[in-house]
């Protein structure tokens, strides 16, 4: 687990600090058994069967969180992958080809051409990728994903349900949708919806979930293959003070009984599939950095550090707020700063709310301290470049007392890679 004690931060039981001087900084940490409890927590909190977990793994596509997230979630997990890579990257985790299950948008034939090869269902995001997968591969099992015209999310950037999403075909249109597929003779194993990211509330995914199953429910006649029904991701997980998580228990209850109750009523017990990805690694992870410079402006005290937004851009995309905590904090008294990056952009400020830069009350710091950007196990890396032709960090995964590196830091041949 991730802990503080005695103004030293911990994860599992190796001081950060520690971590920082042997794998140098900047460095993303992921702590095993946060990871390990997160997925337990969902099978355990949902208790309806069948149940599929597919990991999104856009989240944090490292082969050692894929490998562990298949370990932990056994019978019931797969992946969420949205491109070639991450199919990839799914099967070389070891998932089996009906594990996975391809849902991107703007979609080529080439890219269905790659699903289609390694054997993973393609779950279609428009009519026009419904008709050229049907067109490719007419004849077989597909899942298409619906825009309910509900969306959710801690960012307008994330929402992903709606008239102003570009996800999905639009509910009105699934009735075409059917047509072309029987145009193919495409058995329809699936239907999906996802509706955006970051969401803290049950009512709002219990909202979608209705949405969705009314289309089924509707359609009844259209569906007989029907295997499973896909509520997509979206679990949110607390990254300010005060937040509260979604709760497990409630949210698995509220789920199962909808579910339950729908497949009593549909005839047939379908499959309840969820994508969460944030989730499930979210808390496990965190973003070390050195600082290196402090200087002061008539409005803000600037702590810059050796990381930046090409490490870590939820901040400056979203506004988001991640915590922060000095490895090792001696319990000097709390002035307010701005934590800055090293890129050459001044939106490059880790403390940021939606209305830009916001100081953070922190133990005064000094050159040299080493700082945790927490709550970055979740679209960090994943989301991570080499703008600025900076190198990206190295990942470390500790499981109690052992740490080990799970991708290699990269150098300035990365930077090069492919140029003249
Ligand atoms: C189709 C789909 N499923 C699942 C997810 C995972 O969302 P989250 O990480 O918020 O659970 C996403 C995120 O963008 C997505 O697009």
């Amino acid at each position: 687990m991730i802990s503080i004690k005695s103004g030293r931060l911990f994860i599992g039981e190796l001081p950060a600090s520690l971590l920082a001087k042997k794998f140098g900084t900047p460095l993303y940490v992921y702590d095993e058994e946060t990871i390990r409890l997160k997925v337990r927590e969902l099978s355990r909190g949902i208790s309806f069967r069948p149940l599929k977990v597919y990991y999104a793994a856009k989240a944090n596509t490292n082969l050692s969180i894929l490998k562990l997230v298949r370990e932990e979630g056994g019978e019931y997990i797969g992946v969420d992958a949205v491109s070639p890579g991450e199919i990839e990257a799914a099967l070389k985790a070891g998932f089996k080809p009906e594990q996975v299950m391809f849902t991107s948008t703007s979609v080529t034939d080439e890219e269905m051409k790659f699903a289609i090869d390694k054997k993973v269902l393609v779950n279609c995001d428009s009519l026009s990728q419904l008709e050229r997968y049907g067109r490719l591969n007419p004849g077989s099992k597909v899942c298409i994903r619906v825009n309910p015209d509900v969306g959710a999310g801690h960012h307008d950037h994330v929402i992903t349900g709606g008239p102003d999403s570009k996800f999905g075909i639009w509910v009105g249109d699934v009735p075409k949708a059917f047509e072309i597929a029987s145009m193919h003779s495409l058995k329809f194993v699936g239907i999906h919806e996802h509706i955006g990211s970051g969401i803290l509330e049950t009512a709002k995914f219990l909202e979608a979930m209705g949405v969705l199953l009314k289309i089924v429910e509707k359609n009844r006649d259209r569906l007989k293959d029907l295997e499973f029904i896909d509520f997509g991701g979206g679990i949110g997980v607390p990254y300010r003070p005060g937040q509260k998580p979604i709760g497990m228990k409630q949210f698995g209850e509220a789920v199962s009984s909808t579910f339950s109750s729908f497949c009593s009523g549909f005839g047939k017990k379908l499959a309840l599939v969820i994508e969460p990805g944030r989730f499930i690694v979210a808390e496990s992870g965190l973003l070390l950095c050195t600082v290196n410079t402090i200087k002061q402006t008539p409005k803000h005290k600037f702590v810059g550090v050796d990381t930046g937004f090409n490490h870590l851009i939820r901040p400056m995309a979203y506004g988001s707020y991640h915590p922060i905590e000095l490895a090792e904090c001696s319990g000097a008294e709390e002035e307010a700063v701005a934590v800055c990056g090293n890129i050459c952009e001044s939106g490059d400020v880790f403390t940021r709310d939606e209305s830009g830069i916001a100081g953070r009350k922190l133990p005064k710091i000094r050159e040299g301290d080493v700082l945790a950007i927490m709550v970055a196990g979740a679209y960090g890396f994943s989301m991570s470049s080499t703008y600025n032709s900076r190198p990206r960090p190295a990942e470390v995964l500790v499981n109690g007392k052992e740490a080990r590196v799970i991708r290699k830091r990269e150098d300035i041949s990365h930077v090069l890679f492919g140029m003249d």
